[in-house]
């Protein structure tokens, strides 16, 4: 029995002991492997005489299940032991920056972000967005606008005109984006109600001129509309646009031959720091033209201007976006700089929704 114990002994600090599966393993081929210490005792029970037998058989199959047991258990706890260890050397640390993938070192640029921004507060409005085409005709940018033939402000203007056809028709590129509103009003029946963004081209260069620039004109026909309509969604556009619970506008008389009465909008802002703020101040700040259309031009339209009336006005998308965004020289807009597009524009997934928040200013 002692012979027993001390193997038991033994072979249980052995399993104890083996600090690894590859330690543990040979410990077990030790005992109870085919040459093992356990497996050998057993042979011996052969050349015992019953009595021994009787008494040694249970006892070694006790020591040999109990040993199996305890390999199983130590085999467990060195298993646990190595994840553990596993986990730990391959632990992530999740606060360490994550490297800007393309989604996120691309950039919107400012006037689309803008014309995002304007196109989402219409289209709460209930408007929709037309286009038209960037070269025009003489008479969809002037004539049927109501531009009389040799009127100054075809001059002033700056129109970029091509060389003439064999007809003798001279195409220009479009100096505002108003001849869609002939276009939309032949396209569509009233109640129109569009935004229209896009590409006008005038010669002209300075801090605040380049040849192409980007317009917004907005368009409503129906049988009701009135200057009081226009301006108070003007004033609604203001204040979503400018991200202000409050803006004070004033409306100025002008002339545009496309509208009658013609007004220009002023909006109060602060000019004393770095930048414009718009909504207080003692300061104004001309932002759009607009007024009603014209008679002239809902006929030109197909429209009859005893049935139909509306309003229209147009506005500088480029001039805007400097104004929010206190960006100070328009040239720089487009000169496809890496580093001023890094700055000013805007992330891809950040799309500005009236819910969201337009720009995240
Ligand atoms: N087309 C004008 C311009 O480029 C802007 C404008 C003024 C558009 C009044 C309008 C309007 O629709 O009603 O200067």
């Amino acid at each position: 029995m002692s012979d027993l114990d001390t193997l038991k002994q033994s072979v249980l600090s052995d399993i104890a002991a083996a600090a690894d599966e590859a330690k543990l393993e040979a410990v077990r081929v030790a005992s109870l492997g085919k040459k093992g210490s356990i497996s050998e005792a057993m042979k011996s029970l052969g050349r015992m005489d019953v009595e021994e037998r009787k008494i040694m058989g249970p006892a070694l199959n006790a020591l040999k299940n109990e040993v199996a047991d305890a390999i199983a258990a130590r085999k467990d706890i060195l298993e646990a032991d190595a994840l553990e260890q596993r986990l730990a050397t391959e632990r992530i640390d999740i606060t360490l920056p994550v490297p800007a993938g393309p989604a996120e070192r691309g950039r919107i640029h400012p006037v689309s972000q803008v014309v995002d921004e304007i196109t989402a507060i219409f289209a709460d409005m209930g408007f929709s967005i037309a286009e038209g085409p960037d070269i025009e005709t003489d008479y969809y940018n002037f004539t049927a606008l109501n531009f009389p033939e040799g009127h100054p402000a075809r001059e002033m203007h700056d129109t970029f005109f091509f060389n003439p056809k064999e007809d003798g028709e001279r195409l220009l590129l479009r100096t505002h984006t108003s001849p869609v509103q002939i276009h939309t009003m032949k396209a569509e029946e009233p109640p129109i109600r569009v935004v229209i963004p896009g590409r006008t081209y005038r010669c002209d260069s300075d801090q605040t001129h380049t040849p192409m620039f980007h317009q917004i004109e907005g368009l409503v026909v129906d049988k009701t509309s009135t200057v009081g309509t226009m301006k108070w969604v003007l004033a609604e556009f203001c204040k979503a646009f400018f991200e202000v619970p409050e803006v004070d506008m004033r409306f100025r008389p002008s002339f545009f031959p496309f509208t009658e009465p013609s007004l220009e909008v002023d909006i109060r802002c602060d000019r004393s720091g770095d930048n414009v703020k718009i909504g207080q101040g003692d300061d104004w700040l001309e932002i759009l033209g607009c007024g009603m259309v014209h008679p002239n031009v809902l006929k030109a339209g197909g429209l009859d201007p005893d049935e139909y009336q509306g309003f229209a006005w147009g506005m500088g998308i480029d001039r805007i976006a400097m104004l929010k965004y206190g960006m100070p020289d328009l040239r720089a807009f487009f000169d496809a700089d890496a580093r001023w597009i890094e700055h000013y524009g805007f992330r891809p997934l950040d799309l500005p929704t009236l819910f969201g928040g337009l720009s995240r200013v």
